[in-house]
């Protein structure tokens, strides 16, 4: 196969959900499709469940699940399907937003009972931000969820996307009959006996001619044919090109843990989503059918047990054919660097590839060689873009409490904070070093962590701020007075890009009205 065609048969997606709506059973039920598992119940939940939070051993457990897990790819009627896990902890939501600079597309799943969520709200605002598609899964229809109308409505309100269902549930609960497949005119009936529960198919291509009654009863058959009308005249026709410029999201219903409705989303999926597409860098955007090699570092994963203190870093490939044991540029680093294992990961195997192509990810072993948006090339002098930092909610002072270990304490806290565990500040009046994460998990990674890998440790001291904001302004002169005015709230990230720490939402919005030539942005790319 030629590296076109190679190209166009890579879907990359990532799967994503507010905690519980049911991603892990969905990422499995489409392995079972993909044949990547053979059993249910192989793929583990990543969640750190919240009463866990201060076992580290639980810690170091969903971590060596979550790298075996991390990518998950398996071939599907002829398309390789990439699956890019994101941490079920929202504590660990960071790193999901990072994971989703890496995907193509996303399928967003939502608890049918519980409606839209504020994990649901943050993933979807990352989605927006680079137009990535997004299809929408209504899971849990066995369970007695909302009316799909207001379901849909909600969605649109408040994710502010517009969405197009693809299939229609008929029933919900406790009286689910099935799913009728708007795109494909067909019928699937949900049966529940003795707990068994079948999927039937049939097609159904007009509604009106009294064909339906012979599967579901009168009543249902008569809702399913009102309902389907209103989509038909309130939503637009269907169209695959807005999905992929992510202006509408297509919808499907269905139930995860009965494996119902997830063929079609995975049909469907296959045959709308886009392929890798051009990305935005310093220079030019770059093409995936550009001959030369590219691709960044998404995802850094450090190996906990001391005695193995490899690192993995997760490289999405952009442009052209990576090849094991070729020598391509580190951009950043000025080096050039060859890979001998670079591996694939297929369900929970790791394997050494010889090969991948663009949308593909290839895990590199990294003796520290490596940051998070890390560009590598096969010569050329560019970085991407669309990798930043998202302001933290969390902020801590660093307080070393062994002062023999300040040089270790330095160097883990570099290390880590490259790994995208946190963020590393130094405020301006006194050069403290401050920690800014998304949720309070990862201080106790970190401490975890510094003892254990640097031999270093350290408190935290509590700084209540609410958000960091990168700062700009087109006058270098104005920046530089108002760094000086706002001297005791101003920070520089690991870049020395200066940042301003608010303390509060109110106190964040008299400072923008009152310096309205200074720009806040809440992430560090701008
Ligand atoms: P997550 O990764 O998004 O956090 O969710 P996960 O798949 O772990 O699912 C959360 C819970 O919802 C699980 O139950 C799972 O079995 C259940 N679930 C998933 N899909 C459906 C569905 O279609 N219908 C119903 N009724 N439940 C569903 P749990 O009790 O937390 O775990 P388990 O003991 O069942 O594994």
């Amino acid at each position: 196969m030629n590296i076109e065609d190679e190209i166009k048969r890579r879907k990359t997606f990532g799967i994503i959900a507010h905690p519980d709506a049911g991603k892990t059973t969905l990422t499995e039920k489409l392995l079972l499709f993909g044949g990547a598992i053979q059993v249910a119940g192989a793929v583990k939940s990543n969640k750190i469940k919240k009463h866990t939070t201060s076992d580290f051993m639980e810690i170091e457990r969903q971590r060596g699940i979550s790298v075996a897990t991390s990518v998950m790819a398996f071939e599907y009627e002829g398309y390789k399907v990439n699956i890019l896990d994101t941490p079920g902890h929202e504590d660990f939501a960071e790193d999901t937003y990072r994971t989703l600079t890496a995907v193509d597309s996303a399928i967003m799943v939502i608890d049918c009972v519980k409606g839209v969520e504020p994990q649901t709200r943050k993933l979807l605002e990352v989605c927006r931000m680079r137009n990535t598609p997004v299809i929408v899964f209504i899971n849990k229809m066995d369970r007695e969820g909302r009316d799909a109308f207001d379901l849909l409505d909600e969605i649109e309100k408040e994710l502010k996307i517009k969405v197009r269902p693809l299939s229609w549930p008929i029933g919900i609960g406790k009286s689910f009959k099935g799913v009728y497949n708007l795109y494909e005119k067909k019928l699937n009936l949900f049966r529940g006996e003795n707990k068994q529960i079948v999927e039937d198919t049939i097609e159904v291509r007009n509604l009106k001619d009294g064909s339906l009654e012979n599967f579901i009863s009168g009543d249902f058959a008569d809702k399913l044919r009102e309902e389907v009308e209103i989509i038909e005249s309130v939503y637009p026709e269907f169209s695959a090109n807005d999905y992929q410029q992510g202006s509408i999201c297509p919808v499907f219903f269905g139930s995860a843990v009965n494996n119902f409705g997830v063929k079609e989303l995975l049909d469907c999926f296959v045959r709308i989503s886009p392929f890798p597409r051009s990305r935005e860098t310093d220079q030019n955007d770059v093409s995936p059918f550009d001959k030369k090699f590219s691709g960044f570092v998404f995802k850094i994963h450090a190996n906990l047990d001391p005695k193995h203190r490899d690192r993995i870093a997760f490289l999405r490939i952009c442009s052209g054919k990576f090849e094991r044991n070729k020598y391509y540029h580190h951009v950043r680093d000025k080096k050039e660097l060859r890979f001998s294992n670079p591996t694939a990961f297929m369900a929970q195997d790791k394997s050494v590839i010889d090969e991948a192509y663009p949308g593909d990810i290839v895990g590199l072993y990294d003796a520290g060689n490596f940051k998070i948006g890390d560009t590598m090339t096969e010569g050329a002098e560019l970085n991407f873009k669309g990798i930043p930092s998202f302001s933290p909610e969390l902020f801590r002072f660093v307080v070393n409490t062994d002062p023999m270990k300040s040089k270790q304490l330095q160097k883990g806290l570099e290390q880590l904070t490259d790994e995208g565990v946190a963020q590393l500040f130094t405020r301006k009046v006194d050069g403290r070093k401050i920690l800014g994460t998304v949720g309070a998990l990862q201080f106790e990674v970190i401490q975890f962590r510094l003892k254990g890998e640097y031999n270093a440790s350290c408190n935290f001291e509590s700084y209540n701020m609410h958000k960091a904001c990168w700062i700009d302004c087109d006058d270098k002169k104005k920046l530089e007075d108002f760094i000086e005015d706002k001297a005791n709230y101003i920070a520089y990230d690991k870049e020395e890009r200066p940042v301003f720490m608010a303390e509060s939402a109110w106190l964040l919005q008299m400072t923008q009205e009152k310096n309205p030539d200074i720009q806040f942005y809440f992430k560090s790319e701008f």
